[in-house]
């Protein structure tokens, strides 16, 4: 026990001892490197395994440089002096720094409007692995001084940020840093945004997206599904995710659903 212990302690920190993991969520890879000791691996392949996971769940979608701090400062600005327009540029050009976030930009005015005219008036949004989307709030059709905002993903760095972006917005709510598979947010909310979200988390652990579409204190859910891969390859995504949907609301036959389909994006939009 003690042995398996110190082994999986050793993994964690050689992986976080490099400057790609260092900001990921300790809980997050710890999981995944206990997943692939538990596989048989020597030490030194586990190091190898666990990095390559968390390289297809999270790396992959980064670019190598952020500039959080200028970011900031600039954001700040453009909305202190009320240059809207500056504002959704900045957002724009911040959000093309994340792989899944910047496929949505060409599409961000339509997508929001027409997600939001399928839900009630909505105050309280959770965003589960979020990704750069919170930089989309001044597209959502909400009031932006009245609404909570929970955002969730594995990076410290990423979520700081955001949770100073909120605060820029005047927008409540909190950004946090968190393996949601293994730590299922609490927060009640309107509506839950599981968007590009699913395919990504069951690469890890297959259950997590039944589980979260169900534990999830959010009367309505944005699920949504890429219509083609990182590596660029979209034949037949569309029918097999709107399968892998159904398989996974399964029995909820009360479940309201809503398809809607982006140049990029599968969506379907729930009412519980
Ligand atoms: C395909 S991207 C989607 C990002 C965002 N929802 C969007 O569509 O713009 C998947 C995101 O999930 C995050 N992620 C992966 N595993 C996670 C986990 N266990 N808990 C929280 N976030 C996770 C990654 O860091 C990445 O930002």
């Amino acid at each position: 026990m003690d042995r398996k212990h110190d082994q999986l302690a050793s993994l964690v920190n050689a992986v976080k001892a490099s400057a790609k993991y260092r900001d990921v969520n300790q809980e997050f890879i710890t999981r995944i490197a206990a997943q692939e000791l538990s596989k048989g691996r020597s030490e030194k392949d586990a190091i190898k395994a666990t990095k390559n996971k968390l390289h297809q769940v999270g790396g992959a979608y980064l670019d190598k440089r952020e500039h959080y701090t200028r970011w900031l400062v600039d954001l700040e600005l453009a909305a202190r002096t009320g240059q809207r327009e500056r504002l959704l540029e900045l957002c724009s050009a911040i959000m093309s720094h994340h792989a899944s976030t910047r496929e949505r930009i060409p599409i961000l005015e339509q997508f929001y409007t027409r997600i939001f005219r399928e839900l009630p008036p909505i105050r309280s949004i959770l965003d589960i692995a979020c990704g750069l989307n919170p930089l989309a709030i001044p597209w959502m059709p909400v009031n932006e001084n009245g609404i909570e905002y929970y955002a969730y993903d594995i990076y410290h760095g990423m979520m700081d940020f955001l949770q100073a972006w909120l605060g820029i917005l005047h927008v409540g709510g909190n950004a946090q840093a968190r393996d949601v598979i293994q730590t299922c947010p609490t927060q009640t909310a309107d509506v839950a945004f599981l968007i590009k979200a699913i395919p990504c988390l069951e690469q890890v652990d297959k259950t997590a997206g039944h589980r979260l579409l169900s534990e999830l204190h959010a009367s309505n859910l944005v699920v949504s599904f890429p219509m083609q891969s990182l590596g660029g390859r979209s034949k037949g995504m569309l029918e097999h995710y709107e399968m892998h949907f159904h398989e996974l609301i399964g029995n909820e036959l009360r479940w309201e659903v809503k398809k809607l389909v982006f140049d990029t994006e599968l969506v379907f939009v729930v009412r519980k």
